[in-house]
């Protein structure tokens, strides 16, 4: 089985958190990690799961207002803030948007501030919204990874992720072939 990792990341998190769920599933898939920006038709076509996340912002998804507000974070002095390479790449809000899912399986993650999620937004809920409105088949309830307010994954948060996509793998094999 294949599966396609998509992330969105601007300064780093969810990029490492998805690379981490890429290296769980790749005990059960064939896996594929790419930004947004390289998320084409043909890798969407060949996948048997999509695994798609983003950072929380405002208590959703990134927008272009949003990311513009992260990169002048970034560039205040002193932040200690880096900018994924991928920072200025599209986003996963508008990727959806014109990704039609078949009868794939996915499941939707997100980055954002520890606390109560009432509080803090979790951008993986409108993914997984957007995901089954687009005909996917959500086969885990949407998972968050934290980081403080210097934007730095917590401890434990990239192994947890892996461990996540270990899980994710094998619940996407209890299934029946998502593609004839
Ligand atoms: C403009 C902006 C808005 C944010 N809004 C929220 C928010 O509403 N809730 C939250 O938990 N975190 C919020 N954050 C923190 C981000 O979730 C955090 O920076 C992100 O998870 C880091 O992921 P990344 O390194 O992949 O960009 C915000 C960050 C930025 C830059």
């Amino acid at each position: 089985m294949r599966a396609l990792v998509v992330y969105e990341s601007m300064y780093g998190n969810t990029h490492v958190v998805a690379s981490n769920i890429a290296d769980g599933l790749r005990s059960t898939h064939e896996v594929t990690l790419v930004p947004v920006s390289e998320a084409t038709p043909e890798l969407l076509a060949g996948a048997d799961l999509l695994v798609a996340g983003a950072p929380t912002h405002m208590h959703g998804l990134p927008r272009a207002t949003s990311r513009r507000m992260a990169v002048q974070t970034a560039a205040k002095e002193g932040s200690g803030l880096v900018l994924d390479p991928e920072s200025r790449g599209p986003g996963i809000h508008d990727w959806l948007k014109s990704v039609a899912g078949g009868r794939v399986l996915a499941a939707a993650f997100d980055t954002r501030l520890s606390g109560v999620p009432a509080f803090t937004g979790r951008a993986s809920q409108p993914i997984a919204r957007l995901l089954k409105r687009h005909g996917y088949r959500i086969i885990a309830a949407p998972a968050s990874f934290l980081v403080n307010k210097q934007s730095t994954l917590l401890d434990g948060e990239a192994e947890r992720a892996r461990r996540w996509g270990m899980t994710l793998g094998a619940v996407s094999k209890t299934y029946s072939p998502a593609r004839a």
